[in-house]
């Protein structure tokens, strides 16, 4: 397993069906970001072994297939996941403590068998997409701002290493869940890039303010006239603070 260099703490999210692609755009961002994201798109598309053909550029990977179903299966779905050796991985946290446990003991298993470091285990707690009257409908009654808070902690005690967030809640998931709780914020925009359909954005200066680990940055650098500029420009700001 590759893990970020410190210098960076920029995933790149490749969200595209074409390895060729994705494969073309590693290793052209390779020393300018700490590594890369593929998600359900790229999997579903490609399977393990279109994961495997980007992953040979060394980033780390950010595997982020989001699993939710009983124990056992996300257990399962974790062992087959973690032989591609992600440094990073998601699954839903209103699967649930059990489910969760389930998948953090694969993730400590799968360290003992194949060595190196344990892969995080990241949840997510309520999908940026949803407002508080998709909350509602399902039958949550709480505030989204609560549930983020509920479902963070109950990820916490289920031993995840942290949680993806927008870069609103930053600032106030690391103030309950400390200083070592993973945070992993999408949502960030450079001052020079286009916002896309991303609503409640940050700078990525003003994200690592506000107490993010690691950054999911895709279009700005993926749709750039020259993505490894780009991605230079994010690093080199990032470093100015
Ligand atoms: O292109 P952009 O920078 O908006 O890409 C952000 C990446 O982070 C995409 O892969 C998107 O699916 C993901 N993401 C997000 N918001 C979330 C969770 C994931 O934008 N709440």
């Amino acid at each position: 397993m590759h893990s970020p260099s410190s210098a960076s703490p920029v995933f790149c999210a490749l969200d595209t069906t074409d390895v060729s692609q994705a494969t073309g755009l590693a290793q052209r961002l390779a020393g300018s970001i700490g590594g890369i994201k593929l998600g359900l798109e790229f999997f579903c598309a490609n399977g393990p072994s279109g994961i495997e053909a980007v992953a040979e550029s060394g980033l780390p990977l950010f595997l982020d297939l989001k699993f939710h179903d009983i124990p056992n299966t996300v257990a399962g779905a974790m062992r087959s996941a973690l032989r591609l050796r992600p440094f990073m991985t998601t699954l839903h946290a209103c699967g649930g403590t059990e489910m969760m446990r389930a998948a953090c003991d694969e993730a400590a298993e799968a360290q003992a068998r194949q060595g190196g470091s344990r892969t995080l285990v990241l949840a997510v707690t309520v999908l940026t997409s949803m407002d508080q009257a998709g909350l509602d409908g399902t039958g949550v009654t709480a505030s989204v701002a609560d549930q983020v808070r509920r479902l963070a902690a109950l990820a916490q005690d289920a031993g995840c290493d942290g949680v993806i967030c927008s870069p609103r809640e930053a600032a106030d998931l690391r103030a309950h869940c400390g200083p070592d709780f993973k945070l992993v914020v999408p949502g960030i925009r450079p001052s020079w890039a286009a916002a896309n359909d991303q609503k409640r954005i940050m700078t990525p200066a003003e994200a690592m303010a506000a107490g993010a680990d690691y950054l999911v940055i895709g279009r700005p650098i993926t749709e750039a006239s020259d993505p490894a500029v780009a991605a230079r420009r994010i690093a080199e700001e990032l470093a100015e603070g």
